[in-house]
């Protein structure tokens, strides 16, 4: 049968005219057996959940709060080439983003939602991005068909009655329409993970919408993520004069009390939910998270730039997630309130990835079968969902809608050579050029081959809701606007980089704590770094190495600027350029020229 909900039919209708008619027509259009207000109460969840459980979408585990979901084998991941950028011209998507005409595109859809809900429930979830009691809160509205969605949404953002009363009569949203696609006939049995073979992810940036269909998987269905807080609100950013980016915010605190905060931005499943937790190795220094996978940064009235995490709980990589890489993500799991999807279960209803040691007798792999070993009994882009707030080492501040002052950027990828562990940009330009050329492997985060090195511009590449050579622009035209000395510096990372034998070079995790020092100690102008052709790196003895079981030269390998792999790099980082044409910044142009050079010299 269909997922029984709470039986209650606007029970508190808004206010909100727009609203209400724009509820209606998509009402009208999907065709919905009933039609459901989202108040975001613990009654409302604990309904959902357990209408979740008896179609078997979600399986109780031991914790309490905790479930388990497995979805369908082929909706696992994030789907690019189901992504779209419908702007109303073409040339507004750029060359990094799938376009279609939105007329065209809103047939076409239009056509699939028509009668997709029947025999469904249509939720109607209005969530705010960001704290609720910022000078302008960011809206949306999600309506789906998933209840597995409303439960998630629950935990990622700000959402329910108290979003709608704030949202009072008039305030502007983003209507977000997702449907899985898979509507039921009178008396047919509902599936544990209804969705489609036909999958579209829309984004439509001139108008503020986003039209999702045939994938329950998070980042396709979770719209306030990717879709509004990156895609959307890039474009909002360009227009409004601020970022929207695909950063994790860390408060670290040094022995002397001297704190900074960083932003970091990797692209997905290369360490961001990690880098926000780290535990440092190194005596004495502290970091508290203030959000693990985006950043929205605007300047406050000192002229510095101000992040804040638009999100409200994490939606991580579980492989590779333990005690010794990750620990307070596994203290934030204890307490419970976790939505796992596609992870492998115990015996004993204990959740198990790769990457968490031995694998205990008796696992159910994600596809609910009986472990054999033959294959991971997680999938590699299993997740959980959990609330923000369980986080042991959350920052009080990461709830302030003036957000934090950030003082370092870091970008980072992953890639076997030729980056080293850290450089600094000379100056933002340069920075800029490091983030539009930032390169690394793709991960199991997005459906296609994983461990092909391709550029991913400030880990944005599926994210910039427009054109990306605009995108740049509107990077460098951040710096142009800011006193230089209140700018963030810009540091280069790669956690990743192999010797010969195929072993990391650096050990990472905790250990990246040294990194971060060393980018305090230029920060507050005591870190010694050499000159090289690419940026500023530091000298080996500048990375501090106490208790570290590695020499002085293990570090230098990991630092190490091999100038032939620099060159081998150039002719891709020129062909990267080209594809931009006209709306590539001439100081990119000129900051690659200048590589070459030194790169020749
Ligand atoms: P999204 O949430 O998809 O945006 O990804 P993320 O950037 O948050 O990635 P996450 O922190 O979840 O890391 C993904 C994978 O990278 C996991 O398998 C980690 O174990 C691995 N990883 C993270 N940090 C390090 C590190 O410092 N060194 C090494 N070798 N692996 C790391
Ligand atoms: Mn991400
Ligand atoms: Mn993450």
């Amino acid at each position: 049968m269909t997922a029984a909900a709470p039986e209650k039919t606007e029970t508190f209708p808004p206010t909100h005219p727009a609203l209400r008619a724009w509820v209606r027509d998509i009402a009208d259009l999907t065709k919905p057996d009933r039609v459901v207000w989202c108040d975001g109460s613990d009654t409302e969840a604990r309904g959902l959940t357990e209408a979740l459980v008896q179609t078997g979408t979600l399986e109780p585990l031991a914790r309490p709060g905790d479930y388990l979901a497995r979805t369908d084998p082929g909706d696992v991941a994030r789907v690019e080439e189901r992504t779209f950028i419908c702007s109303p011209d073409e040339a507004d998507a750029g060359p990094t983003n799938n376009w279609m005409d939105p007329v065209e595109m809103r047939a076409t859809m239009t056509a699939l939602y028509d009668g997709c809900m029947r025999g469904r429930t249509m939720y109607i979830v209005p969530f705010c991005m960001g704290p609720l009691d910022a000078a302008e809160p960011k809206f949306g509205v999600e309506i789906t068909d998933s209840a597995y969605v409303v439960l998630s949404m629950r935990t990622m953002t700000r959402m329910g009655a108290e979003v709608l009363a704030a949202m009072g009569e008039d305030a502007p949203f983003v209507r977000a329409l997702h449907s899985v696609g898979a509507p039921l006939e009178p008396g047919e049995k509902d599936v544990p993970w209804p969705c489609n073979e036909t999958k579209y992810i829309t984004q439509f940036p001139a108008t503020r919408e986003i039209w999702s269909y045939g994938s329950g998987y998070g980042g396709n269905s979770l719209l306030g993520k990717k879709c509004y807080s990156l895609r959307i609100a890039s474009v909002m950013g360009r227009d409004e004069g601020w970022l929207a980016e695909h950063m994790l915010i860390l408060k670290l605190t040094s022995p002397q009390g001297s704190t900074h905060y960083i932003a970091a931005a990797f692209p997905s499943a290369c360490g961001k939910t990690n880098l926000a937790m780290l535990e440092p190795t190194l005596p004495g220094w502290r970091v508290e998270t203030l959000g693990d996978d985006i950043a929205w940064l605007r300047f406050g009235d000192d002229g510095r730039l101000y992040a804040i995490n638009p999100e409200y709980g994490l939606f991580g990589v579980a492989p590779g997630t333990d005690w010794t890489t990750n620990p307070n993500a596994m203290r934030t799991l204890e307490r419970g309130n976790t939505i796992y999807t596609n992870v492998a279960r115990t015996p004993e209803g204990g959740v198990w990835w790769e990457g968490m040691g031995d694998a205990p007798a008796g696992l159910t792999d994600w596809h609910g079968e009986a472990w054999n070993g033959s294959a991971p009994a997680a999938h590699p882009n299993s997740r959980f969902c959990v609330p923000i707030r369980q986080c042991p080492i959350l920052a009080p501040e990461y709830d302030d809608p003036r957000g934090v002052p950030i003082s370092a950027i870091l970008f980072g990828g992953r890639r076997r050579t030729t980056i080293p562990l850290v450089t600094e940009a000379r100056d933002w330009a340069h920075g800029v050029f490091l983030g539009a050329t930032l390169s690394s492997e793709t991960t199991a985060a997005a459906t296609g081959q994983v461990g092909v090195v391709r550029r991913d511009p400030m880990a944005m590449l599926p994210f910039i809701g427009y054109h990306a050579g605009d995108y740049f622009a509107h990077w460098i035209n951040i710096g142009k606007n800011a006193d230089a000395a209140a700018l963030p510096k810009i540091f280069y990372v790669n956690w990743f980089r192999r010797g010969d034998d195929g072993r990391f070079l650096w050990p990472g995790f905790g250990e990246n704590s040294r990194v971060l020092k060393w980018v305090v100690e230029r920060l507050e102008g005591t870190g010694e770094a050499v000159e090289t052709p690419i940026g500023l790196t530091p000298p080996a003895a500048a990375i501090d190495r106490t208790g570290l079981d590695l020499d002085e030269a293990d570090v230098a390998a990991a630092l190490r600027v091999d100038l032939d792999e620099w060159r081998a790099e150039l002719p891709d980082l020129t062909e990267w350029f080209d594809r931009f044409g006209e709306k590539l910044p001439t100081v990119l142009w000129s900051e690659l020229d200048a590589l070459k050079v030194r790169l020749d010299g």
